[in-house]
């Protein structure tokens, strides 16, 4: 339990009003701080962040400040398919084992992303030639042999990522196609018996603006585990702008996954501040918006009951790691730091609002 000093607790007090009436606030509004306090001291759930193991293995910077700062390590890329199960009969697991002894080594939760996706698939999957039996085989083996090298190392695991439509239809994946409507009953039963001790989560993007969306998800889950599937939490991604979706959306989502105890992940969460893909500079009042924007997810986040916070993990560690500008093409600033490892006023308001 960290104590907070007086003057902790007159800042904490100042930014509650301040957020409450901030609508307008100027720029001068979050003062810049510090980064020598972790930011998962000052929150009683894991802050997580998504890493990249080549930038922790050759970044000082980067590797100090995921050291520092978070509790929870979420491998970016490594634990994918792609990575993970180059070929057939190969399971390439040398980065992912530095990534899990990285966690041992710093007392951090290592949270599996992702065992079934439709995404990064490698080659000898997606071209796989074999009757229903072999597809069978094939995702069972997958799930199992992953599940079990990882068991003891891995806390909980994302089992299936992305598997819905915008309008909460299931996604035509080859997954679904190849094993079954029921492949994403199956990846969560596999799981649960390779590794009967490891959490389980379903994980999607937009579930936070998305209700109909959000409403298809819950519905299907729950009929999941009223037929008695294990499945213990709900990874809301959390990619969201300065624009949209409202902060109400978001706590809806986040009170929808608890009252229908799940445990609530915020499990990739950054905040463009260039959702139309303008030519931009980061300009402080700009990041200030994303501050307060932060500091209102975190505070609601921090509403729902402690037994549901699973945690919050932030997708990167700075500006210039983030999947954003390379994926949309277009400048960007919607992580915690910038791109000279500064904390930006999103972290500065994150610490006071954990
Ligand atoms: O490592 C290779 C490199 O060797 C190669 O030269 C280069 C060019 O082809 O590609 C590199 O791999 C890229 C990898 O990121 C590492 O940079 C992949 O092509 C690229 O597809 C991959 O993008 C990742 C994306 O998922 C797809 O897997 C992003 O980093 C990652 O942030 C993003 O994360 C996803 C979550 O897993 C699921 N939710 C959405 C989120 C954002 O798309």
């Amino acid at each position: 339990m960290k104590i907070i000093s007086y003057n902790q607790l007159i800042i904490i007090s100042l930014n509650t009003i301040l957020m409450a009436l901030c609508s307008g606030c100027s720029p001068s509004d979050i003062p810049g701080c510090e980064d020598s306090t972790g930011l998962y001291e000052y929150a009683s759930y894991p802050v997580g962040v998504a890493i990249d193991l080549f930038d922790l293995q050759n970044d000082t910077i980067y590797r100090n400040i995921a050291i520092r700062q978070f509790n929870s390590i979420t491998p970016e890329n490594i634990f994918k398919a792609a990575w993970l199960h180059p070929e057939e009969n190969t399971f390439a697991w040398t980065e992912a084992d530095q990534l899990a002894y990285f966690c041992s080594q710093y007392g951090k939760r290592l949270h599996g992303h992702t065992l079934i996706w439709h995404e990064d698939l490698p080659s000898w999957i997606v071209n796989f030639q074999g009757n229903s039996a072999d597809w069978e085989e094939l995702f069972k083996s997958h799930i199992q042999t992953i599940v079990t090298h990882f068991k003891d190392k891995v806390k909980a695991w994302d089992v299936v990522n992305e598997a819905f439509n915008e309008d909460g239809t299931l996604r035509n994946t080859i997954w679904k196609q190849k094993v079954g409507s029921a492949y994403i009953e199956k990846a969560f039963r596999y799981t649960h018996e390779a590794d009967p001790d490891v959490l389980l989560f379903y994980n999607d993007v937009n579930l936070e603006q998305n209700a109909g969306k959000r409403k298809a998800v819950l519905v299907f889950l729950n009929d999941l585990r009223n037929r008695g599937i294990t499945i213990d939490g709900i990874g809301l991604q959390m990619h969201v702008n300065i624009i949209y979706p409202e902060i109400s959306q978001m706590v809806d989502a986040m009170k929808d996954v608890a009252d229908n105890k799940y445990l609530v992940h915020l499990s990739e969460l950054d905040i463009s501040v260039n959702p139309y893909s303008k030519q931009i500079t980061p300009s402080h009042s700009l990041l200030v918006d994303q501050a307060i924007l932060l500091g209102k997810i975190i505070q609601n986040y921090n509403q729902i009951p402690s037994k549901f916070r699973y945690g919050v993990t932030f997708w990167g560690i700075s500006d210039k790691n983030s999947w954003i500008p390379g994926h949309f093409n277009r400048t960007d600033y919607p992580l915690l730091y910038d791109g000279t490892y500064s904390p930006k006023p999103a972290y500065c308001l994150l610490k006071e609002s954990l």
